[in-house]
């Protein structure tokens, strides 16, 4: 009877760990949410700024990151979303969104990210992401800073932030 009830809690316990419903159920919903607030966050007056020698959207990060264990996916995902909430938080004084837009991204984007963390194994070793951190310190310094956090900035980096929310989502769902 003993050896029964502990099987069945191994079972139970393998699987949940295997699958976490958050990531099934929610995480797709708090990338919609996202992704739909960022389009009305959209400045259609703006100038393209060309910065393509300066920051190259780091493709190879996120097909480097798709071949890893779900586990890394997971925590190289939590990464990202921490690091936008980190860019998010840089002088909006003349972005071409209201603050309350800004609020409610914040809000939203730390939800997800803990809803993540909350699917992570605590003990394994993970990686760092050196490389990512560098590319987001790039938009901090040579777009947002460089450009004196202008509206033209902020539509740039609003861009690659949807790119990302969308590489983010593919990623967590494979
Ligand atoms: C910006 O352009 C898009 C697509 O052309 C359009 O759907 C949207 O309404 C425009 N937004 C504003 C504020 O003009
Ligand atoms: C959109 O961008 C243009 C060009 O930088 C700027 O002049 C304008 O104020 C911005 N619109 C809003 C609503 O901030
Ligand atoms: C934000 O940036 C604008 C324009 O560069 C500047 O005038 C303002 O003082 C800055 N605000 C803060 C809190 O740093």
């Amino acid at each position: 009877m003993m050896n029964k009830i502990l099987l069945v809690c191994l079972l139970f316990n393998a699987g949940s760990s295997l699958t976490c419903k958050w990531m099934d159920r929610d995480f797709k919903l708090y990338s919609e949410s996202l992704l739909a607030l960022l389009k009305t966050m959209k400045n259609n007056s703006t100038d393209d700024i060309d910065l393509d020698n300066v920051v190259f959207f780091p493709n190879e990060l996120y097909n480097h990151a798709s071949k890893e264990s779900h586990e890394e996916r997971l925590h190289f995902v939590a990464h990202v979303l921490d690091e936008i909430y980190a860019l998010f938080e840089e002088n909006q004084t003349h972005a071409s969104w209201p603050e309350s837009a800004v609020e409610d991204f914040l809000d939203l984007i730390s939800q997800q990210a803990n809803g993540v963390r909350g699917c992570q194994a605590l003990t394994q070793h993970k990686k760092s992401h050196r490389k990512m951190t560098m590319y987001f310190k790039r938009l901090s310094r040579h777009v947002l800073q460089h450009m004196d956090y202008s509206a033209d900035a902020w539509e740039f980096v609003r861009e690659e932030v949807r790119i990302h929310l969308h590489r983010v989502h593919l990623l967590a769902s494979s």
